[in-house]
């Protein structure tokens, strides 16, 4: 076997080099899926205009929009550089002769759901044409060393359009999320042979097109209100970057006999378990209170290492008292009330202390891999054994905190007593009322 060399080529993006690997490596297959408008063409475009900065020639494909859209977009992103090609084709055979003719260094296809072989009798965007169409586009990877891109329509269930084999042929899978109420979106690697997965990149959508965020956890956290009951801070840890940001929760009062357990960006499933652990633990009563959860900014947390926090700012709204605003919370819950260690105690540490947080509430069990931290760090660790630990945060034992929280439980059962009875009332006062027009009960011997 002969050596090959490895070296990366920066895209000009290092949020897009990271979550990639470490930049571009030559020859291979990508695939960006992400919803309608979230701006995949805008990432790729500003990718051409990096790669041509570092003198690669790039060839911009679009099956979509016009060479003039093309062109319009790319003035307005400020890629203007001869080295980026912009085509508007859809027939894959013309698209090859392109790629022979210009030989880019790196080509883009916008999108494999619009192009097509001719030989193919099916619509473009069926199984087989993209199939087919892929297949052949690797092949131009893998056999002539252009790195090729390709954009992916996802579906309404935010898988990528088309046939999975798809993901299985192309080297990376890059998913671009972010919700259109908010300017910042976020770019994960879901495969990649070249790096690691879960590598999280940060980009703000402006007039400019997208930015870099350098500082993500700054973004994340930026709105957090002043009146911080029922809010917690968490560090997750999304590839090897730490960062930090908001979960919010709100209990109230339900009459349903099945209240809601709501969450977004975090699983609702843990919700559930988390609510059972500090009703058995704390005596938390949540029966009939709906539980909401959000995680601020759109951000999916897919770590255990939330529930910490998630439990804290439960405690907090349901028994009204404010986390103090500089408090950082990490560690898993077990059903046993236990909080245990997570990973990477050191890395979050360090991203909450340089965003000025004095107070971090973490396992008791990470305590012996941390004997290198210093005295003063050491001093604003809350360590936590289980969830009774986390009532003490709340200037109270764990009885006040029951006591509090059984007063919210009491009144809201109070509430749905008042309401069974109202009903029953006016259960009675109809069935009252349907007997009687005209009938004498007396009369009846009763
Ligand atoms: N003139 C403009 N000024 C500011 N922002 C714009 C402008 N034009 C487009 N955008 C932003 O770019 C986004 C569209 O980006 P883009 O076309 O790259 O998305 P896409 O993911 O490729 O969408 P599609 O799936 O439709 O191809 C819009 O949602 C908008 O936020
Ligand atoms: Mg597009």
């Amino acid at each position: 076997m002969k050596e090959v060399s490895t070296a990366r080529t920066s895209t000009g993006f290092k949020e897009l080099n990271r979550v990639l690997g470490g930049g571009l490596v030559e020859g291979s297959f990508v695939l960006l899926g992400g919803d309608p408008g979230i701006g995949k063409s805008t990432l790729l475009l500003q990718m051409a205009g990096g790669l041509a900065k570092e003198d690669r020639t790039v060839l911009y494909v679009s099956g979509e929009e016009s060479v003039n859209q093309s062109a319009l977009r790319a003035q307005r992103l400020g890629v203007n550089s001869g080295k980026v090609h912009m085509a508007a084709e859809s027939n894959l055979e013309v698209i090859r002769e392109l790629a022979h003719e210009i030989k880019p260094d790196v080509m883009i296809v916008d999108s494999i759901q619009t192009v097509f072989l001719p030989e193919i009798a099916s619509a473009p965007g069926s199984v087989s044409q993209v199939r087919e169409c892929a297949a052949q586009l690797m092949g131009l990877a893998k056999g002539n060393g252009v790195t090729v891109f390709l954009i992916g329509h996802v579906t309404k269930e935010g898988n990528i359009a088309g046939p999975k084999v798809l993901e299985h042929m192309v080297d990376t899978v890059l998913s671009f999320e972010g919700d259109q109420s908010h300017q910042f979106r976020l770019l994960r690697a879901l495969k990649n042979r070249f790096g690691a997965t879960h590598e999280l990149g940060v980009f703000q959508m402006d007039t400019r097109g997208l930015q870099e965020v350098d500082n993500p956890s700054e973004l994340f956290l930026e709105e957090r209100g002043e009146r911080l009951i029922g809010s917690a801070v968490f560090c997750s840890v999304e590839g090897t970057r730490p960062l930090l940001c908001e979960i919010q929760a709100l209990t109230n009062f339900t009459p349903m006999p099945q209240p809601r357990r709501t969450s977004l960006g975090f699983d609702v499933n843990r919700v559930h378990l988390l609510v059972a652990v500090l009703n058995k633990h704390l005596g938390l009563r949540l029966a009939n209170a709906d539980v909401f959860i959000n995680v601020v900014g759109g951000l999916r947390l897919i770590e255990p290492a939330a529930d910490l926090a998630v439990a804290a700012a439960l405690l907090s709204t349901e028994t009204e008292r404010e986390i103090e605003a500089k408090t950082c919370f990490f560690g898993e819950i077990g059903l046993t009330g236990e909080v245990r260690a997570v990973s990477m105690v050191e890395g979050r540490l360090r991203e909450a202390q340089k965003l000025g947080f004095t107070t971090f509430v973490i396992p008791a069990s990470n305590r012996k891999h941390l004997n290198d931290l210093d005295a003063e760090t050491k001093k604003k660790i809350f360590w936590v054994k289980d969830v009774h630990d986390l009532t003490k945060l709340f200037g109270t034992d764990g009885r006040r905190v029951k006591g509090k929280t059984a007063a919210a439980a009491a009144s809201r059962e109070a509430k749905v007593a008042e309401q069974e009875r109202q009903k029953a009332a006016a259960h009675s006062g109809r069935q009252a009322g349907a007997s009687r027009p005209g009938v004498d009960t007396d009369d009846l011997g009763f």
